[in-house]
């Protein structure tokens, strides 16, 4: 009986150290995991953008003759809704065409 008793003692003190162990590092592989997503991201929108905006808006968004630039202190300090309606829905009666599928565009809210 003092065995088992034991024995689950030393399990359960494996369990405890594992654990802790375990959610030490969590902090670490989410960080990770968030820069990798981020990095991936990045890479697609850049793919994106290349395809389909640097044509009227350059390669490294400075605007090209009448489009404005995008790589401006102004949109860059605009917050997340602005820029995602003026690119999914683009401007009425400009060039700027509605980007966002539900508006009879290409691209996915992603
Ligand atoms: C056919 C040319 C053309 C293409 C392609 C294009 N745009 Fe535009 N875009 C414009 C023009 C012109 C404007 C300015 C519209 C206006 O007068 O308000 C504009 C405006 C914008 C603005 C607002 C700029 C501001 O200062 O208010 C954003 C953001 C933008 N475009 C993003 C994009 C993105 C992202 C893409 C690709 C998915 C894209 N555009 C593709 C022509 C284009």
């Amino acid at each position: 009986m003092r065995r088992y008793l034991g024995l689950g003692f030393g399990a359960l003190l494996i369990l405890i150290i594992a654990l802790a162990v375990y959610g030490g590092r969590e902090e670490t592989r989410l960080a990770q995991a968030q820069a990798s997503l981020r990095a991936q991201s990045v890479g697609d929108a850049a793919a994106i953008y290349v395809e389909n905006c640097a044509v009227c808006h350059g390669a490294e968004g400075e605007g090209l003759g009448a489009t404005p630039p995008l790589n401006s202190e102004g949109l860059r300090t605009a917050d997340y809704d602005t820029l995602f309606k003026v690119i999914a829905r683009g401007r009425y009666a400009t060039p700027m065409a509605a980007w966002h599928q539900d508006e009879g565009g290409i691209l996915t809210d992603y």
